[in-house]
């Protein structure tokens, strides 16, 4: 496990620059691949991306004019700038489509290639954690006719990201993991459950994770477990106040009806 790798963060800049040969970086920021070997004045500099080794930037150092390329479907269009002293290559605002292997070939004096293996992550969401409503109509209605009382007890949540990719989503009550889902490809959705009692005082979090960085979402159990009840009374009470109101127009529309017919009957009279 223990591979070469070597990282510099030149935080200020939001550069980070690597001579050794496996790198992992958010998306949005620029890296710059160094050639640590000195180069001489014959020599020249050829850059090459992913399995197509597609020529990317190449330089003879005596010429000292450096020229980049898109690539063969155009991925680092003004992204590439090459160091026409060292050699290095730097990508700027990186995306996760330039995740790969750089490889640097140095031909002249001496012949010499290196490779980097460039992983690019995307940054992360917060994570959203909302009470799972189909739970919360079943224990009302379950209320209503006072059976269970345990799932009364419980308010059912769930954690949640869209659009992800190599992340894990977990839940944590204080410092220890209680249950975690992962995925290595691209997801539309990810979720995860988690069942607390009404009067937990535990603190609970759901956190989203990528091999470099993470985001936390802090549960408020009082806030999301009250609002399930508030709203199912709320709706009981605005159905209340249309089956009053509707009462009241049948009432009137009643009694019109009413009149119209003691007056019909005493005009027929
Ligand atoms: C090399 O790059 C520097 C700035 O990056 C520039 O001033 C200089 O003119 C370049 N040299 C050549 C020969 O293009
Ligand atoms: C970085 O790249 C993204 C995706 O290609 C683009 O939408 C964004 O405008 C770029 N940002 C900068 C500062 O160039
Ligand atoms: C590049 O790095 C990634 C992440 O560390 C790893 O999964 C992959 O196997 C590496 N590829 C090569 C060719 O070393
Ligand atoms: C909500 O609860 C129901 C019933 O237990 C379950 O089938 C469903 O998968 C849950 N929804 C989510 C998003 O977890
Ligand atoms: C209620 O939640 C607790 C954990 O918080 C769990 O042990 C228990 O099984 C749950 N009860 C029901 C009926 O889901
Ligand atoms: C989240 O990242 C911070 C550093 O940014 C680290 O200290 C913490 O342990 C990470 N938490 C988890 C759960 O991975």
């Amino acid at each position: 496990m223990f591979h070469k790798f070597v990282l510099f963060c030149l935080c200020c800049w939001g550069l980070t620059g690597v001579f050794g040969d496996s790198v992992s970086v958010m998306e949005g920021d620029s890296v710059a691949l160094f050639t640590d070997t000195e180069i001489s004045v014959a020599d020249e500099i050829i850059w090459r991306f992913g399995a197509e080794k597609s020529l990317i930037a190449k330089m003879k150092k005596k010429k000292q004019i450096p020229s980049t390329f898109n690539g063969h479907d155009g991925r680092f269009r003004d992204r590439l700038k090459l160091d026409n002293q060292t050699g290095s290559l730097t990508i700027t605002n990186i995306t996760t489509e330039h995740t790969g292997l750089y490889e640097l070939y140095i031909s002249g004096v001496r012949e010499s290639s290196k490779t980097f293996n460039v992983s690019v992550y995307a940054r992360l969401s917060v994570p959203v954690i909302s009470r799972n409503s189909s739970q919360c109509s079943s224990s009302s209605s379950s209320s209503s006719s006072s059976s269970s009382s345990s799932s009364q007890q419980n308010c059912s949540l769930v954690c949640s990201v869209v659009n992800v990719g190599h992340v894990t989503l977990s839940w944590y009550k204080g410092n220890s993991l209680l249950s975690s889902i992962s995925v290595s490809d691209l997801s539309i959705s990810l979720s995860l459950p988690l069942e607390v009692e009404y009067q937990d005082k535990n603190t609970y979090s759901c956190v989203l994770n990528n091999p470099i960085s993470n985001q936390t979402q802090h549960l408020d159990i009082t806030q999301l477990c009250h609002t399930c009840a508030d709203s199912v009374s709320l709706i009981v009470l605005i159905s209340a106040a249309a089956a009053g109101s509707l009462l009241i127009v049948a009432a009137v529309v009643i009694f019109c009806i009413f009149r119209k017919h003691r007056k019909t009957d005493q005009e027929g009279n």
